[in-house]
């Protein structure tokens, strides 16, 4: 095991009608800024009751910001935060618009571009208190430092690291509303930063092995049930609290992680606009099939206790979980072939010449390159 200090300050306040808490939350004397994207909380009840809990403060509201928030339009909102002295910010939407909040709270205070922060998050000198009434279970940004910021100009999307929501509502309630799409992405989304934490062969933790394998049988067993009743409360409450526990720290202490995955689907994002889940489901299976031998011990694991798989050549077992792993994404549903979105060479033509500019490498060990990344790309079509 890896050495470690552990703190994740969020406060999580989990619940049906726990978006009225808000109002003991924030302080009377902030200045809020309220950030909002393209108006589904106005369908679902979400904003009058966010309104009726801040009644008594003193806010003003930002709409706009899109899925895969774009830096140009959160500089709109910088501009605005930093012109109206706002301390605190309150994101009610999805992970895209607490996302965009994180980079609005980090460069308010800061005298440069924002962009420069993304590329940079070392820059960050502080960041503008904010919370969040999260109402698509996925990103679990409502408890990790971490944002995901577009850039239309450059056609760039890149994570950086801002800080931790000072606390996060949760009223499974509020995803009664969510698209099915949007559900089929949010668990795709979530199993995969699961599986980007689990699958590395030299942690050595069966702690935490155990806790992710939790969340993995725990989206297998849900997910159905939720394609057939997405306002069933228990189901949506438990995959809530399964995307939050994803990706908030809890499964990863003492280990290294994987995320190649994740980089690279980035980058389809940013060149095809398919969200963020989507691109997850191509690459990953592609990813295992040719990176097997690198995390070998845990597929075989994987296999035994996420499938219950007992074929005893080993080499038949991995790719049967890989199989199955990939009619599940199906299952979703979502696709799992580029050529399925019409997406063809050009594109992962561009993406594989991108990290041999960035000269980066990719993974647990950083043993993918860029010629490794097309390998990938190829077995994805
Ligand atoms: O914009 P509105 O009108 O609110 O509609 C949104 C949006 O169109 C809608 N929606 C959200 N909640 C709803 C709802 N519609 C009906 N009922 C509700 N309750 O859903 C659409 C998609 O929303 P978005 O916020 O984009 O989705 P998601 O939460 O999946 O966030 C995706 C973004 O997060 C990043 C992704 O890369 C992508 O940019 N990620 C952030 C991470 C993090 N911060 O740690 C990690 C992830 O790996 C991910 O990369
Ligand atoms: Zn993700």
């Amino acid at each position: 095991m890896r050495n470690f200090s552990f703190q994740n300050t969020t406060k999580l306040i989990f619940g049906e009608g726990s978006i009225s808490k808000i109002s003991s939350e924030i302080p009377h004397d902030k200045r809020i800024m309220l950030t909002f994207g393209g108006g589904s909380v106005k369908q679902n009840g979400v904003y009058e009751q966010v309104r009726a809990a801040l009644a008594n403060h003193n806010y003003m509201e930002f709409w706009g910001i899109e899925p895969n928030p774009k830096v140009e339009t959160l500089r709109e909102a910088i501009e605005l935060g930093k012109r109206k002295n706002i301390d605190f910010i309150l994101a009610v939407g999805g992970g895209s618009v607490l996302d965009g909040t994180k980079l609005i709270a980090s460069a308010i205070p800061y005298p440069g571009d924002a962009w420069q922060l993304v590329l940079n998050p070392f820059l960050i000198q502080s960041t503008v208190p904010f919370a969040d009434v999260i109402t698509l279970p996925a990103t679990g940004s409502e408890m990790n430092e971490g944002a995901v910021i577009s850039n239309l100009d450059t056609r760039e999307k890149y994570a950086f690291q801002s800080a931790y929501p000072q606390f996060s509502i949760l009223d499974p309630s509020t995803t009664f509303s969510l698209p099915p799409f949007q559900i089929a992405c949010g668990i795709a989304d979530s199993f995969i930063h699961v599986m980007e934490q689990y699958l590395v062969d030299k942690n050595n933790s069966p702690l935490m092995d155990r806790w992710a394998e939790g969340l993995l049988l725990t989206l297998i067993e849900i997910a159905p049930k939720i394609r057939q009743n997405q306002h069933d409360y228990e189901q949506m409450a438990n995959f809530m609290l399964s995307a939050t526990m994803a990706l908030n720290g809890f499964i990863s202490m003492g280990c290294f992680s994987d995320w190649a995955t994740h980089m690279i689907g980035h980058e389809l994002t940013a060149l095809t606009g398919l969200t963020h889940g989507e691109t997850l489901v191509i690459v990953e299976p592609a990813l295992l099939r040719i990176m097997k031998n690198e995390k070998r011990k845990k597929l075989l694991q994987f296999a035994e206790r996420i499938w219950n798989i007992s074929e005893s050549d080993e080499d038949k077992k991995i790719a049967l979980a890989i199989e199955k792993t990939e009619q599940f994404y199906r299952s979703l549903p979502l696709k799992t072939k580029l050529s399925e979105h019409n997406i063809g060479d050009d594109v992962c033509e561009e993406i594989a010449n991108r990290f041999y500019k960035r000269g980066i490498r990719l993974g647990e060990n950083a043993t993918i390159n860029a010629d490794t990344v097309k390998k990938i790309l190829e077995l994805c079509k």
